[in-house]
């Protein structure tokens, strides 16, 4: 629980009442829940729809998996003792929580509750940023930033399934050979050679499709590479935050606002490229497009068709730890607090 805006010692480990569930919610004893980067985030008090949803304190936690405890009356699909993945606005890192039905997903057998819980997130938001705002066809150039990471390894993983040209960028050397296993065509390490001169080399005729969490950092160069037809999706500003610390510097992230571009409405026209934004917090609103991406996601997921990127596993009450590692900007794919 976060009971105010703080850095990673604003994290703490209380106890609550068991929650019951409503008629239409399944109780999960929770195994082991995701971490995202939006959960540092939350715990800054940066998180404009936890302030929305939530306010103080709040439960961080987009994503868990567990075994279902209890069910509501109208519960039909879920019994006592089933293994279950949820995606979830807040409230994840608890050992119980209840949630909506369509929230949840079976944990497919060949998953562990650590894989399972690191998956929808990223997915879910690499599937609305592909499949939903992309448009994407086989042959098409995906240009990735941060492949490495949780949404950029589930980005390579879904836009190479749609038969596409990908490109992944990376900050440093020991993500390389990870996200050419999850399928990329190309990996740029940004921390050796110049990004943009190589992304030419890469895609001479510029990119279909560039997806872009960073903020400020590429997002000029981005839309700047794009050819004809291609379009700039940007899911997040992580480059507002200083690598390395759980503080907010505020001048920083102020001077990191101020540098984002503004695009032309005219000249977007005249280029034929186009920006598009989102934020997943907000598709918990749309049930039949959720439905549509959770039973895209969870049948492959369920058929085995879709690598994972790795999961580094660490003890609930290492949750302090979870979110230092992701400050780093170090990480490898995603992280689990196991319970
Ligand atoms: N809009 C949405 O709905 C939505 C949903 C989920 C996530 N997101 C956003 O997607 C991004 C990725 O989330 P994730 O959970 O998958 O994280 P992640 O990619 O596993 O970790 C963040 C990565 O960002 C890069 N990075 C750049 N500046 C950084 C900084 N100041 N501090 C730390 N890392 C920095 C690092 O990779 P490189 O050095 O290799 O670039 C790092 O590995 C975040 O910005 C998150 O907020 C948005």
């Amino acid at each position: 629980m976060v009971r105010r805006a703080g850095g990673t010692g604003s994290l703490l480990v209380e106890e609550a009442p068991d929650p019951t569930p409503s008629s239409d919610e399944v109780c999960v004893e929770v195994r082991a829940c995701g971490v995202n980067f939006a959960d540092l985030v939350v715990r800054m008090g940066l998180y404009r729809s936890a302030k929305q949803y939530v306010g103080w304190p709040i439960v961080p936690g987009f994503e868990v998996s567990g075994t279902v405890q209890a069910v509501g009356a109208n519960v039909a699909r879920y019994r006592p003792g089933d293994r279950v993945i949820g995606v979830t606005r807040f409230g994840g890192y608890a050992s119980r929580i209840c949630l909506p039905e369509p929230q949840l997903r079976p944990l497919p057998a060949a998953l562990g509750f650590a894989q399972g819980a690191a998956f929808p997130v990223a997915f879910l938001t690499a599937w609305y940023a592909l499949h939903e705002l992309s448009r994407l066809r086989p042959g098409r150039v995906v240009l990735v930033h941060s492949a490495a990471g949780g949404v950029g390894g589930a980005l390579v993983v879904l836009a190479k399934r749609a038969g596409c040209r990908v490109i992944g960028v990376v900050g440093s050397a020991h993500k390389v050979q990870p996200v050419l296993e999850l399928g990329a065509d190309v990996v740029i390490d940004k921390s050796r050679e110049a990004l943009w001169p190589a992304v030419e080399r890469a895609a001479p005729d510029g990119c279909h499709v560039v997806l872009d969490a960073n903020g400020a950092e590429t997002l000029k160069q981005s839309y700047a590479h794009l050819r004809p037809t291609g379009r700039v999706v940007v899911y997040g500003f992580h480059s507002l935050l200083r690598r390395g610390s759980d503080r907010l510097n505020v001048f920083r992230a102020l001077a990191g606002l101020l540098r984002v571009p503004r695009f032309n409405p005219y000249e977007m026209v005249d280029k034929n490229r186009g920006v598009l934004a989102f934020n997943l917090s907000y598709l918990f609103d749309e049930l039949p497009l959720f439905g549509e991406a959770m039973d895209d996601l969870f049948g492959a997921l369920e058929r085995g068709e879709l690598r994972l990127p790795p999961v580094t596993e660490l003890p609930f009450d290492n949750v302090g730890e979870a979110h230092r590692l992701l400050h780093s900007g170090g990480t490898v794919g995603k992280i689990a607090l196991v319970l």
